[in-house]
């Protein structure tokens, strides 16, 4: 079976939606390019090429898809992991090897396993072929320097010190969070297609079902929008959660297992920038039978005595975003209040363990 071809194709549908022409072939360039070189380094390594140049191929299909790269490498590896499952041409240690891969290959100054390193260093060995410049973080340095080795390739070792790095990351703040979720939700946004700030905001659901998937159940892909101008670093999907962040469930699991989540009492008031997770605000005669307690979501704008103003996106299921007054009642379920300066850690997952639930 060919299955390098169905997989180009798949990659190849993706990178000819990119607008700008430069972009455009950087990304055919940088996605073929790094594929080869995987298969080369696990072709000396004894590994199986195919699925390292498969690997190669599909490591930054996220970044092609939404322009952004942010938590690139994790969402990549949950666009992929739904885009190779359609495919049906992998065996489950198949699929576990290529998204691992994906997964881990923006975390180049860490030992993965295997077929995870082929790509980290083929990224790192096509930087260095494909530029004069060796436009590599300085943490690459080493990692070019071994593979250099690897392949005796004579050259002048690069010295660790020679490329610092030079992005700044946008840091989290709760008050810029509330700020875009209020601007966002006064323009009274409606789900429709037709609506670019909408599908702005579900932008980042590959899948061409998520329109449908969406529609009249948007609230936390509202929150997780706003979260992500505001800085935050949050892939689609995080381990060991099942879901998206795309579903409210998921918004209460993450805060619950980092000590985000409280609940409305003495020791805590709600305040500007909390999410607040609704506890069956949908009336009984609108929901699906036996859906979960957490129904709806968004993000508090002011705690005003018996009442919050909140931002909301799919406000009371009518499909558009606003600002809503709600009570504090048995509504409320819980907030979550992510801390400031809040920083994305997978270090101490097992990408390859969570797979087998999800996969
Ligand atoms: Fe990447």
């Amino acid at each position: 079976m060919k299955r390098i071809p169905i997989v180009k194709q798949y990659v190849d549908n993706i990178i000819e939606n990119i607008i700008s022409t430069e972009e455009r072939r950087n990304a055919y360039i940088h996605a073929y390019g790094v594929a080869q070189c995987c298969s080369i380094i696990a072709d000396k390594r004894r590994l199986d090429s195919e699925l390292a140049y498969i690997s190669g191929l599909l490591h930054d299909i996220y970044a092609y898809f939404t322009g952004s790269h942010l938590c690139h490498a994790q969402s990549g590896a949950d666009m992929a992991r739904v885009a190779i499952k359609r495919m049906n041409i992998f065996s489950d240690d198949e699929k576990k090897i290529i998204l691992s891969a994906i997964f881990y290959h923006s975390h180049k100054e860490l030992i993965h396993d295997k077929y995870d390193e082929v790509l980290k260093d083929a990224e790192t060995l096509h930087a260095f072929l494909n530029t004069s410049s060796f436009n590599l973080f300085h943490i690459d340095v080493p990692r070019l320097n071994r593979i250099l080795g690897e392949f005796e390739i004579i050259v002048k070792p690069i010295e660790n010190e020679m490329k610092k790095g030079t992005s700044v990351k946008k840091a989290f703040k709760r008050s810029e969070f509330a700020d875009i979720a209020e601007e966002l939700a006064a323009k009274n946004i409606c789900g429709e297609r037709d609506n670019n700030i909408y599908m702005d905001i579900i932008k980042y659901y590959p899948e061409a079902s998520a329109f449908d998937e969406l529609k009249n159940s948007w609230c936390a892909a509202f929150v997780y929008h706003c979260a992500l101008r505001a800085g935050i670093e949050l892939p689609i999907k995080q381990p060991p959660f099942k879901y998206r962040f795309a579903g409210v469930g998921t918004w209460y699991e993450w805060g619950k297992d980092n000590g985000f989540c409280f609940h409305d009492n003495e020791d805590f008031i709600p305040s500007r920038g909390d999410i607040v997770i609704y506890n069956n605000i949908v009336s009984p005669e609108n929901k699906p039978e036996n859906s979960p307690w957490h129904d709806h979501t968004g993000v508090v704008l002011s705690c005003e005595s018996e009442y919050l103003i909140v931002a909301e996106g799919n406000i009371n299921n009518q499909n558009v975003s606003g600002i809503i007054k709600r009570k504090r009642d048995g509504t409320i379920g819980c907030f979550i209040r992510i801390p400031d300066d809040y920083k994305y850690n997978d270090y101490n997952s097992d990408y390859k363990e969570y797979l087998t639930t999800v996969i």
